[in-house]
């Protein structure tokens, strides 16, 4: 599935409140989780950055951060924020796929971004996200979680995830998928994975979750 300039123009003024309400902020918290981690001067990617609450205190670490996303409108609140934190990043509103920079960075970070293509698509854009980081350098995203049990665990996570992705491929947000084994493709893009930390989406129930995955670029 391909997305142009104006997919996300539309969602780009509830995006956040919305990821808020439904994961009742375990989305935030995921994405929150893997910033601290960043160093100051370290080169960083936000792939389909949306309005980048979370390169926000990547900047404020010291980290020189690229934002890069299809959507004006979505860059557009993501520069009002730089603004009023009077804060500083290059913004670039384009294609991830094709942007070749010129020296390649030390971290890429692609937050709830993997979900909007199908298991190949993803597969397809987690090579491509690793061609962009530097050997040795890492790979961080959020997304959600599949179940790693079956039976009622398996039917909790299908009853929360299904009707959200039916309702965002019916306004061409994202395609049609189940929810792919993330660690297992970013393994087959040629990196390794560091860790994967699992955010439920109610304390002390294990499904449905979200998950951060770290990896590390190795070919
Ligand atoms: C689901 S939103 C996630 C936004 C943000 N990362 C977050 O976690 O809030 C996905 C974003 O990816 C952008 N996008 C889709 N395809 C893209 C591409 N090929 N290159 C750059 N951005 C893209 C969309 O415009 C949208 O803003």
């Amino acid at each position: 599935m391909e997305f142009d300039a104006h997919s996300y123009d539309g969602v780009a003024y509830v995006y956040d409140e919305l990821a808020s309400v439904y994961s009742l902020g375990q989305i935030e918290a995921s994405k929150q989780s893997q910033i601290q981690t960043l160093s100051a001067s370290e080169r960083v990617l936000f792939a389909g950055v949306g309005c980048g609450r979370d390169a926000i205190p990547a900047i404020r670490r010291g980290a020189a951060v690229t934002a890069i996303d299809l959507s004006p409108i979505m860059l557009r609140r993501f520069s009002a924020t730089l603004r009023r934190e009077a804060l500083d990043a290059e913004s670039i509103q384009g294609d991830v796929a094709k942007h070749r920079p010129d020296v390649l960075y030390d971290t890429v970070v692609a937050h709830y971004f993997l979900n909007l293509f199908d298991v190949d698509g993803a597969a397809a854009m987690l090579s491509i996200l690793c061609r962009l980081v530097r050997p040795g350098g890492r790979l961080m995203f959020a997304d959600f979680a599949p179940s790693e049990a079956g039976g009622a665990a398996r039917w909790i996570t299908e009853a929360y995830y299904r009707p959200v992705n039916w309702i965002a491929w019916a306004l061409g947000l994202c395609a049609l998928h189940p929810i792919p084994d993330y660690p297992e493709l970013i393994e087959g893009a040629g990196a390794r994975v560091l860790s994967v930390t699992r955010f439920p989406v109610i304390p002390g129930l294990d499904h449905p979750a979200y998950q951060s995955v770290v990896a590390e670029r190795v070919a």
